[in-house]
């Protein structure tokens, strides 16, 4: 199954001035993202809040029938976005969905805000 990363692109840190930015941090987080992702094995897609506005940036890591993790807390650089592409294949690459700690990318770390168990396979 495809992982998908879904970026919030309305996040503000609390850097964020509206007299001075010319966009949300999140628009710099999505296209970082995108960039890094070009070629790989996963997708990407954009989304305008994930509800996680007081600690972004924020992006979401999913597949169907695998553990799916909300992360926040980035700041959008080329650094975070390259640790959350190669989580996102990691993720990818998992039968569950669930990557070993010891290979998740040093830029990951400290930045889970959530875990959400794949959904029961509605055949049973
Ligand atoms: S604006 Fe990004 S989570 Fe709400």
């Amino acid at each position: 199954m495809t992982t998908w990363i879904t970026i919030c692109d309305t996040c503000k840190r609390d850097t964020w001035n509206a007299d001075s930015d010319a966009r949300p941090h999140g628009e710099d987080m999505a296209k970082l993202v995108e960039q890094q992702a070009r070629g790989r094995d996963v997708k990407t897609r954009r989304v305008s809040c994930l509800m996680g506005c007081t600690h972004g940036c924020n992006v979401a890591i999913q597949a169907r029938g695998k553990l799916a993790y909300t992360l926040g807390n980035f700041t959008p650089d080329e650094a975070a976005a390259e640790a959350i592409v190669d989580y996102a294949e990691k993720h990818a690459r998992s039968d569950t969905g669930q990557v070993p700690f010891r290979d998740w990318p040093q830029g990951v770390k400290g930045h889970f805000i959530t875990r959400h168990p794949a959904l029961p396979d509605d055949q049973a």
